[in-house]
């Protein structure tokens, strides 16, 4: 049995909470690491904050992807999912399916998105990010979300799934259209994901008919093997490629750069081993930050099909589960120091990318985007550093999502 409160819960999903849900948290670890609460949309839901009790769900099978399993209840008031769920074809991608179909559907993805198509991807990568602070580093000045974290993987990803170049700002304003909404407006949101939508089908018609080496290609390849790929379930899949690694990256370099500012010491570390030539403390302070203050908040829904215990808490059938990945991140029965920065962390199997059959397939993209990001800045902008006070930085206040909505900085102009 969990122990007594021995203090208040801190409050869930205020202002305050959004700029720092860590200690409430470690709260609900320490005395209801099984929590049931009303999410601000309304839904009731469970949240699990123990690392052990995160893994085990979101690798139990009995908990489902697919909304349909949500409560009637909650389903009826039509509050899970994204606005423009009318677009229902997009929406039936990897993350919103079970097995067989999203085996099925993984197998595919993972014949045409694999590591060595990633890996070869470097140099581009590299090319975006240098692009991207040319336009700046000049001035002297930038907001790093807006003009360096927000178009990188936008970029990255549609060259890497082969939209043209001249379509690829018309992508970079629909997206911007999407993650305005997790920022609390809707405006915008249903007709993005509708031109989103005819714009993939379109693509993917000329594709088939000059099929190329990139990743579009790939998957209709992949499709034509023998095995079934709709064009409707290939635009799917482009769309969660698509989405799944645009504001999850944005967050990542955000967040990241956000935290090597607040820990100066081990941000020169970081900068003396980069000028040494050395990438190991890059490669696990990407892992690190990624623990430490995660892109995805919460994995994405979960709903119980059958009555199951997490952390000995029974979970009645049709009820949404939210796995809280930064509360498991930080659970001291599993990290030592949990609350310290440390870039050179050894034992770190954080959830930052999930686990099970869900786990991100775009984990190696995301981890060449976040060192390229991360290395170019602090190299070409040694002494970059925040140009406001912490406090007063605005975190978006999605649910699944924790990011900065800016992140401004100064540095010495380059010449
Ligand atoms: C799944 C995190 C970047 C594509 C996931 C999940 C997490 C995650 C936590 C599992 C969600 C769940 O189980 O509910 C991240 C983070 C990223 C990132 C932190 C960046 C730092 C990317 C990129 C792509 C991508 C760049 C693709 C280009 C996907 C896809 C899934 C997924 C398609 C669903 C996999 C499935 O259901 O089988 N990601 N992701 N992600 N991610 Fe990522």
């Amino acid at each position: 049995m969990p122990a007594q409160p021995s203090f208040a819960r801190p409050p869930l999903f205020t202002w305050d909470f959004a700029a720092d849900p860590y200690p409430a948290y470690a709260w609900l670890r320490e005395h209801e690491p099984v929590h049931r609460t009303t999410l601000p949309s309304g839904v009731e839901a469970w949240l699990v904050t123990r690392y052990a009790d995160a893994r085990q769900a979101l690798a139990d099978a009995r908990l489902s992807k697919n909304p349909v399993h949500h409560s009637e209840q909650a389903h009826r008031t039509g509050r899970v999912g994204i606005p423009g769920e009318r677009q229902a074809d997009l929406m039936t991608h990897l993350l919103n399916i079970d097995p067989p179909d999203h085996t099925r559907l993984r197998r595919l993805v993972s014949k045409a998105f694999t590591p060595r198509r990633v890996a070869a991807f470097e140099p581009r990568v590299q090319q975006l990010t240098d692009r991207l602070i040319d336009d700046f580093a000049a001035r002297g000045s930038a907001d790093l979300i807006h003009e360096f974290a927000f178009p990188l993987p936008i970029y990255a990803i549609c060259d890497l799934l082969g939209v043209p170049a001249e379509d690829q700002d018309d992508l970079r304003d629909w997206a911007g259209a999407m993650i305005r909404h997790h920022g609390g407006r809707r405006g915008g949101v249903g007709r993005a994901v509708k031109n989103i939508r005819a714009y993939l089908l379109e693509l993917i018609h000329r594709k088939r008919a000059d099929l190329g080496d990139d990743l579009i290609s790939g998957l209709i390849r992949a499709g034509d093997h023998g095995e079934h790929l709709t064009e409707n379930e290939a635009a799917a899949m482009a769309f969660i490629l698509l989405f799944a690694g645009f504001e999850t990256t944005i967050n990542l370099i955000g967040n990241g750069c956000f935290a090597l500012f607040r820990h100066p010491e081990q941000r020169h570390l970081l900068q003396d081993s980069l000028r040494r030539g050395e990438s190991a403390l890059l490669e696990t302070g990407i892992e690190e930050l990624l623990r430490y203050d995660g892109p995805v908040e919460l994995a994405t829904w979960r709903f119980a099909t059958s009555p199951l215990t997490i952390g000995g808490v029974g979970i009645p059938v049709g009820d949404p589960v939210l796995v809280v990945l930064a509360a498991a991140d930080r659970d001291p029965a599993r990290f030592a120091a949990e609350n310290t920065l440390d870039l050179a962390r050894a034992d770190n199997p954080h959830l930052g990318f999930g686990h099970g059959i869900h786990y991100c397939i775009g984990a190696p993209l995301a981890r060449l985007e976040g060192r390229s990001a991360l290395a170019t800045l602090l190299t070409r902008l040694p002494d970059l550093r925040l140009a406001a006070s912490p406090e007063d930085l605005r975190w978006r206040g999605g649910l699944i999502m924790r990011g900065l909505r800016e992140l401004p900085v100064e540095f010495t102009p380059e010449k």
